[in-house]
C-alpha cells in the first residue's frame, strides 16, 4: 500500500528529481532484463494493452506473430457493459457510466526506476484516472496501479477501483496460490484454471493473510513446474481486504486485481483523489522458481525495510513463558540465550499495564506503561540487563488494539470501531475490540506508543507489532454518517500514514509485522517492516510446508522462522532438536522457547547450530532460492538450497518427513550452481560433532551435483531426520 492517500497531491510532483517526459507515440514499451509489458495509447483514443510477456526487443514481433491482445488497458463500467471492468463510478446525478479516454502518456524517471503515466479523461464528466506502470531498474518486476481523481465539486461514489487488469491469451493455465488459518498459514494449492471465475479473497480487513495471500503464479503452458515453463507471478501490496480475480473463457483471460470493494464503496469527495495499491508482477521461463527468485530480489532492493542487512538472531519469550513475564525470568532467558551465541532478545506478551496489569489475553491493551509489580526495574533494567550479556533488546506491542478492561477504553469509549446502539463484538479473549485508525487523535495515540517507548529507551533495538484482531464492528464514530462506506479503506490509509511516520523518525528499528501468526505477510506492509511472523505454529514439520508457501513470493530474509520446545505447542508432534533447527535455519533463525528448559546437551547442539547459522547468514539471506523436492509432491521428502549470487557458496538442506522401509527415496539435483566450479561439502549441524556425515570435506563439482545430485537415500535416516550442508567453492588452478 505504497501511496494510498486520499486528498493528496500527486506524488511525483513533490519530487523535484524527477525528470519528466510527456511523449505521443502509439506503442509504449515496458522492458526489464527478462520480461517486456507493451501498451497502445494514442490522444482521444482507448489505451490497449497489448503483450506482458518474456522480454520482446523488436515491437513489431508481436504484432506479426499475432500476440497482441489489444484490449483496455483499464474498462470502464457503464457502456458495453459485457465483460468485467476495472472501475465503476456513480456520478452525484446518478449517472453511473465512465467512458474514459487518452489525454496524455507521460514518462518519468525516480529514483532510477521509470513510471509511465497514461493520463484518461472521462468525456462527460470531470473525472480522471492515471494509470500508472514502474519499472523496477534491475528487477524483472513492472508495477501498476491507478489514482483516480474526482476534479469537480460534488462528491462521487466508487463501487469498483481495481489496481490492475491484466488481459492475457488463454492458455493451458494452472494457478499457484495460499490458503490456510490461524496456525496453518501460507499451504500452497495448485489447480487448472477452468472457465469460470476463481477469485482470491480475504475480508478479515487487518490480519489479511490469515486464509489467502494476494499473491498468485500462473502458468501458461500446463501444470506449474519449479524449474521450467512460462510463468506470470502478481503480488498486491496491500494489507486490507482484497479480491484477485481470475475470468477464463475459451477465449480469454483476465485479472483483475486489487482492494475488495465488497460493503465497501468509496465516497470520493470534489478535488479528493484515490491511489490505489500497487499491484507487482514478473513473468518467468524458468517456472515457478522463476517468479520466486525476481520477487525475493525485488522485495530485498526495494520493498523491504532495511532489505540489504542482515538479520539478528533472537529468542523470543512467547512459548517460553506466555504471559509470566517478570524481571527475574527475563534476564535469566537473556542470558541462557547469550550463553548460546544469541544475538537479540524479544519480550513479548505480558509486560504492560499497572491498573489491570495483563495477566492474561482479557485485560490491557492499550495501556503501554510497564507493570512496575513484574518488571520494577522497567524496560531500562532490561535493556542494561541485555547490554551486560552483550545482546539486544527489543519488545512486543499491539498498538490498533484495546479491551473494554483497559484504562485506554474507560477514557475513549469512542475511539474503538463499533456500530452505534449495538453491543460491542468482542474478539481475543471475550474483551479484545479494535480502535479507529480513521481518527487522526487514535492515529496519534498509535504512533505515540512506539514513539514514547524509543524517546523514552531509544537503545530499543526491535519491535514485534502485533494485531490480534480481525476488523468486526464495521463502524466509525470518526468518519461521517455519508462516509461509512469508506471504513475498510481508511483504516489502511490511517495505518499507513502512522507507519509512514514511525519509519522517517526511526527507519533503523527493527520491526516485525504479525497478526496473530502469519495474517500480514504482505507487501502493503513490508515497506515498513523488516520481517514478518510466518505463523503461530512452530512445528517443524507444519512449517516446512508454511515456509515452502511463503517462499513462492517472499523472501527468506523477512520470514521468521524459531526453534521451538518439544512437544510442540501447536501440534503437540514430538521432532528431534536438529530437525527443529535444520528448518529454521532455511529462514530467519529465531527460538521461541525457555532455554532452561533445556537439557545441557541440547543447549551445546543449539549453540552450535546458532554459529553455524553465523557463517551461512548471508547466503539464506541475499543468496537465490531453488527449490528441490516439494513437501507437497508426496513423496515424504522436502529439500531446498540458496546460493550466493556470484555462485561460490551455497547451503544445502534436506528434510525426511516421513519414513516407510524400503522407501524409494531419488537421487536429489542440485540447482543453480555453477557447473565449471568445484565446491567442499561441510555438514553443518551434526548431532555429534565428531560424527559429520560422509559428506563432509568432500569435494564434488557443481555439475555432477546438479546432473546426478546426492544420494538421499544414504544421507537421509529415519522420520524427521535432516540434514543442512554448506558448499564453498574450492579453487582450483
Ligand atoms: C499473537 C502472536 C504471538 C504472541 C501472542 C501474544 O498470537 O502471534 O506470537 O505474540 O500474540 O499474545
Amino acid at each position: 500500500m505504497k501511496n494510498n492517500l486520499v486528498g493528496k497531491k500527486h506524488i511525483f510532483t513533490l519530487c523535484l528529481l524527477a525528470l519528466s517526459v510527456s511523449s505521443f507515440s502509439k506503442d509504449y514499451l515496458i522492458s526489464t532484463p527478462k520480461t517486456s509489458f507493451l501498451f497502445s495509447a494514442e490522444k482521444g483514443q482507448k489505451s490497449k494493452i497489448q503483450y506482458y510477456g518474456t522480454r520482446i526487443d523488436d515491437i513489431k514481433d508481436v504484432y506479426n506473430s499475432g500476440l497482441n491482445v489489444n484490449y483496455e488497458s483499464y474498462p470502464a463500467f457503464g457502456l458495453d457493459c459485457i465483460k468485467e471492468k476495472a472501475i465503476a463510478v456513480t456520478h452525484n446525478d446518478g449517472n453511473m457510466s465512465l467512458d474514459l479516454f487518452v489525454n496524455d502518456v507521460v514518462t518519468e524517471n525516480i529514483d532510477g526506476c521509470e513510471i509511465t503515466k497514461i493520463i484518461m479523461k472521462d468525456s462527460l464528466y470531470p473525472v480522471d484516472v492515471i494509470q500508472y506502470f514502474k519499472n523496477y531498474n534491475g528487477t524483472d518486476v513492472i508495477s501498476t496501479w491507478v489514482e483516480i481523481k474526482n476534479q469537480g465539486k460534488k462528491p462521487v461514489t466508487l463501487y469498483q477501483f481495481a489496481s490492475a487488469y491484466m488481459f492475457m491469451p488463454r492458455g493451458e493455465n494452472w494457478i499457484n496460490h495460499l490458503h490456510g488459518d490461524w496456525a496453518s498459514e501460507h499451504m500452497m494449492e495448485e489447480e487448472r484454471l477452468t472457465n469460470g471465475q476463481k477469485c482470491i479473497v480475504n475480508r478479515y480487513a487487518l490480519d489479511n493473510t490469515t486464509t489467502s495471500n494476494p499473491s498468485f503464479m500462473l502458468s501458461m503452458d500446463g501444470k506449474l513446474k519449479e524449474k521450467t515453463g512460462l510463468v506470470m507471478g502478481g503480488v498486491l501490496s496491500w494489507t486490507g481486504n482484497y479480491k484477485i480475480q481470475f475470468n477464463a473463457q475459451n477465449s480469454y483471460l483476465n485479472i483483475i486485481a486489487g482492494i475488495s470493494e465488497e460493503n465497501s464503496h468509496y465516497i470520493l469527495d470534489g478535488k479528493q483523489t484515490l491511489v490505489t495499491p500497487e499491484f507487482a508482477m514478473t513473468y518467468s521461463t524458468e517456472g515457478k522458481g522463476g517468479v520466486s527468485r525476481a520477487f525475493h530480489k525485488w522485495a530485498r532492493k526495494y520493498k523491504l525495510n532495511r532489505g540489504g542487512e542482515t538479520r539478528d538472531i533472537l529468542l523470543n519469550s512467547w512459548e517460553g513463558v506466555y504471559f509470566k513475564v517478570n524481571q527475574e525470568t527475563m534476564e535469566q532467558m537473556m542470558s541462557d540465550f547469550s550463553d548460546m551465541g544469541g544475538e537479540l532478545f524479544v519480550m513479548d506478551d505480558g509486560w504492560f499495564g499497572n491498573k489491570y496489569p495483563r495477566n492474561n489475553d482479557r485485560s490491557s491493551l492499550g495501556d503501554w506503561d510497564v507493570c512496575k509489580e513484574k518488571l520494577p526495574q522497567g524496560i531500562q533494567g532490561l535493556i542494561d540487563y541485555a547490554k551486560s550479556k552483550n545482546i539486544k533488546f527489543g519488545i512486543w506491542i499491539e498498538p490498533e488494539m484495546t479491551n473494554t478492561k483497559s484504562e485506554l477504553f474507560e477514557k475513549h469509549p469512542d475511539w474503538v470501531l463499533q456500530v452505534k446502539g449495538r453491543e460491542l463484538t468482542k474478539g481475543r479473549g471475550g474483551s479484545q475490540v479494535v480502535l479507529d485508525l480513521t481518527n487522526p487523535d487514535v492515529q496519534d495515540f498509535v504512533f505515540g506508543v512506539v514513539d514514547n517507548l524509543m524517546t523514552n529507551y531509544p537503545e530499543i533495538a526491535y519491535m514485534k507489532w502485533d494485531d490480534n484482531s480481525s476488523l468486526m464492528d464495521y463502524g466509525s464514530c470518526y468518519l461521517p454518517k455519508n462516509k461509512q462506506s469508506n471504513l475498510y479503506v481508511d483504516y489502511q490509509i490511517g495505518l499507513e500514514k502512522v507507519l509512514k511516520r514511525i519509519r522517517e523518525k526511526y527507519p533503523n528499528l527493527v520491526m516485525q509485522a504479525c497478526a496473530g501468526g502469519g495474517g500480514r505477510v504482505n507487501y502493503g506492509m513490508l515497506p515498513y517492516f523488516d520481517e514478518f511472523w510466518t505463523s503461530d505454529n512452530t512445528d517443524a514439520l507444519q512449517r516446512i510446508y508454511m515456509q515452502w508457501g511463503v517462499s513462492g513470493y517472499y523472501p527468506a530474509i523477512a520470514m521468521a522462522s524459531h526453534v521451538s520446545a518439544d512437544r510442540n505447542h501447536q501440534t503437540g508432534r514430538t521432532t528431534p532438536l536438529k530437525f527443529r533447527f535444520d528448518v529454521a535455519m532455511s529462514g530467519r533463525l529465531g527460538m521461541e522457547i525457555q532455554p532452561k528448559n533445556m537439557s545441557d546437551k541440547d543447549k551445546a547442539f543449539a549453540k552450535r547450530a546458532i554459529a553455524a547459522y553465523k557463517g551461512i547468514r548471508e547466503i539464506v539471506q541475499f543468496g537465490d532460492l531453488y527449490r528441490l523436492v516439494s513437501p507437497y509432491d508426496d513423496k515424504g521428502l522436502a529439500s531446498l538450497m540458496y546460493v550466493s549470487e556470484n555462485k561460490t557458496k551455497a547451503v544445502f538442506y534436506a528434510y525426511k518427513l516421513e519414513h516407510l522401509r524400503n522407501m524409494n527415496i531419488p537421487n536429489v539435483q542440485m540447482d543453480g550452481l555453477d557447473p565449471n566450479k568445484k565446491y567442499r561439502l561441510k555438514d553443518l549441524t551434526p548431532v555429534n560433532e565428531n560424527k559429520p556425515c560422509w559428506l563432509n570435506e568432500r569435494v564434488i563439482s557443481g555439475k555432477m551435483l546438479m546432473e546426478q545430485g546426492l544420494p538421499l537415500k544414504s544421507l537421509l535416516g529415519g522420520e524427521y531426520s535432516s540434514l543442512v550442508v554448506e558448499l564453498s567453492e574450492v579453487e582450483t588452478n
